[in-house]
């Protein structure tokens, strides 16, 4: 196997001041989204929101990848481009959320991924597409009982697997283990299973012989439950990610992008630009990888109105600005009042 394919992608995708947009939402996800601004979900109007997110002025100077999801592969433009053309040409790596959703294991919240059945067929047909890239992610509920050691080694086993078909078909592979925020827990709780997590996901994709450096890793923060009652502020989410990545994370892996997994836009973008100015030497190329945290603002200006496509873009790009600075240690609070003069193009 030749690994050139992996190297240039790597070498795209690892680009200080640029991150991931995750742009992958399933049909029914994207439905729940379209809802949130009263807008009917068509395959139409799912065309139209990721037309404005995607061709969105400036874009690859904040953004150097978009995981995309199969049904956008074939859609095209205003300008009737394909998607991922439209990317590759603008100099954005187009990649491909792989896997086909969670089921639940018997009797249990807990939940598998699947879709490791044909993958390699699937992925040959993806790089028809253009895609270099592609995502699996498995989820980890926190209650008094979970993660149990049976959930947090199937899904390892399974994100390792799914890793290694990538690597034999010259796609890089996102491993995106995400520890959920649902729940009353603690920051310190959360920090013990991240520990756990991420430990059993490196000796599995060691176990399989993936090549780590040319993996990327999409990991949920060390953060309180979303309902805990005292949740941990800015440094100590920062602070403790960190202390765990480095506990756990081996150096060669190239790069970390982060998802927001439920995270307001504002407190995603404060996290990661507080992770760079710990002071503490990373590893690795640490950068944002989020969905909501990056379209969420851009969703609610556009409420499905053509008149308001050009504000939609520019609360895109403001966002992708702020997280492109964060990775840099540069974003400051007061930022967010300015428009950091992104101006509209259409
Ligand atoms: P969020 O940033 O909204 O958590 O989404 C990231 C993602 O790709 C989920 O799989």
């Amino acid at each position: 196997m030749s690994t050139q394919e992996l190297k240039s992608t790597i070498r795209d995708m690892v680009v200080v001041g640029k991150g991931i947009l995750a742009a992958d939402e399933s049909v029914k996800t994207a439905t729940k989204r379209l809802a949130s601004i009263g807008t009917e979900s068509t395959e139409e109007t799912r065309r139209q929101y990721r037309n404005l997110i995607l061709t969105a002025p400036g874009i690859e100077k904040y953004i150097c990848g978009v995981i995309l999801f199969e049904e956008t592969l074939s859609q095209k433009t205003d300008n009737g481009i394909s998607f991922p053309e439209h990317l590759t040409k603008v100099g954005v790596v187009p990649g491909i959320k792989v896997d086909e959703g969670l089921a639940e294991f018997e009797g249990s919240v807990e939940q598998y991924t699947k879709g490791l059945d044909g993958l390699g067929s699937r992925l040959e047909k993806y790089k028809k597409f253009g895609c270099r890239f592609a995502k699996w992610r498995a989820v980890y509920h926190i209650t008094e009982n979970t993660p149990t050691e049976m959930a947090i080694k199937r899904n390892a086993e399974d994100l390792a697997k799914y890793a290694k078909i990538c690597q034999e078909h010259g796609i890089v592979p996102i491993v995106e283990p995400e520890v959920l925020i649902d729940g009353t827990h603690s920051i310190d709780t959360c920090y013990k299973v991240t520990e756990k997590v991420l430990k059993e996901v490196f000796a599995a994709l060691k176990k399989e012989n993936v090549m780590i450096d040319y993996t990327i890793l999409k990991p949920s923060m060390v953060i309180s439950g979303k309902e805990a009652s005292n949740r941990a502020g800015v440094d100590e989410v920062a602070g403790k990610t960190v202390k765990c990545l480095k506990a756990t994370v081996p150096a060669e892996l190239p790069s970390i992008n982060f998802l927001s997994g439920g995270q307001a836009p504002q407190e995603a973008t404060a996290h990661l630009n507080r992770m760079h100015t710990l002071g503490e030497n990373l590893p690795w190329y640490v950068s944002f990888s989020y969905a909501r945290a990056l379209q969420d603002p851009a969703l609610k200006t556009w409420q499905g109105k053509k008149e308001n496509f050009g504000a939609g873009q520019i609360a895109f790009i403001k966002r992708a600005k702020l997280n492109s600075l964060a990775t840099m240690g540069k974003y400051a609070e007061n930022m967010e009042n300015n428009n950091l003069n992104i101006v509209a193009v259409h």
